[in-house]
């Protein structure tokens, strides 16, 4: 993978220390508890990452199936588990592709949390991994993912940002600057990391994210296409909120069908 490498996975939490996995797991248990037909026990996070969500929900009681394509991040997301005590032991983790991994069975509930569904950029491989999702979801299991939003991303635009992050005695600077392609509906998020201890470079990197914005309608006919219902597309984190042109992620909820 070219993307979520070391340098950059083992730094992923702190860029994301605001980042409210606990609100985000309730408005997961919210759609749950108004649309779906059952009650899960088993969930199934793709591209889960360091665990924001998969251990949260642990912590809840659901067995849980993390998959991500990157072996640093699963590597962050087994420390962090490592002295807690979950419920089975934890979060299953595997590491594998959104359009080909096989978890073993089919769960009651998936999440997508976090644009990952947004680095499939081209409809085959979106197509491809959503199948591959519904193949391992129970009937009337929900589907629950959020997306960058292409009627804002193409309004507003993303902005170019510089951050100092600081902690464990080390700074880093990350820079992150966005090319969009309105033709293929992609982003090109380039980050540059620079990590100093002291006045000494320690670490430096360069990833180019690819992430793909999706608009409604499309979005809703590409669930369908890979067997799922949209139940709504709403202005992330709420799941009422219509999305305008200020909504930078939008939720969307499906059944598998
Ligand atoms: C922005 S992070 C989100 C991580 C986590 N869901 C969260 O909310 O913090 C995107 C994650 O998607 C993973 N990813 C990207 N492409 C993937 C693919 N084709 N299959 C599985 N995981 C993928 C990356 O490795 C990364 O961990």
């Amino acid at each position: 993978m070219t993307v979520f490498k070391s340098h950059y996975a083992g730094q992923y939490d702190q860029f994301y220390s605001e980042k409210d996995y606990s609100g985000e797991c309730d408005l997961i248990e919210e759609a749950v508890q108004r649309y779906a037909a059952h009650v899960p026990t088993s969930v199934l996070d793709i591209g889960c990452g360091t665990g924001g969500h998969a251990i949260e929900l642990a912590g809840r009681g659901y067995r849980v199936t993390g998959v991500d394509l990157s072996q640093a991040m699963l590597d962050v997301a087994t420390f962090k588990c490592a002295g807690l005590s979950l419920a089975g032991g934890g979060p299953q983790w595997l590491c594998g592709d959104a359009r080909d991994f096989e978890s073993g069975h089919e769960h009651d509930l998936g999440v997508m949390m976090f644009a990952v569904i947004g680095y499939l950029a081209e409809n085959a491989d979106v197509l491809k991994s959503l199948r591959n999702i519904r193949r391992q979801l129970k009937r009337g299991a929900l589907f629950i993912c959020d997306f960058w939003y292409g009627p804002t991303v193409l309004t507003m635009g993303p902005s170019d940002r510089i951050r100092v992050f600081e902690g464990g005695g080390r700074k880093t600077i990350r820079s992150a600057s966005t090319k969009l392609d309105v033709f293929r509906h992609t982003a090109d998020v380039t980050i540059r990391l620079w990590t100093l201890a002291g006045d000494r470079l320690v670490g430096e990197s360069t990833e180019v994210h690819r992430l793909r914005y999706f608009f409604p309608q499309e979005f809703s006919m590409l669930l369908s296409m890979a067997g799922f219902r949209s139940i709504g597309i709403s202005a992330f984190p709420s799941i009422d909120a219509q999305p305008d042109t200020h909504t930078w992620n939008a939720l969307s909820i499906a059944v598998a069908d």
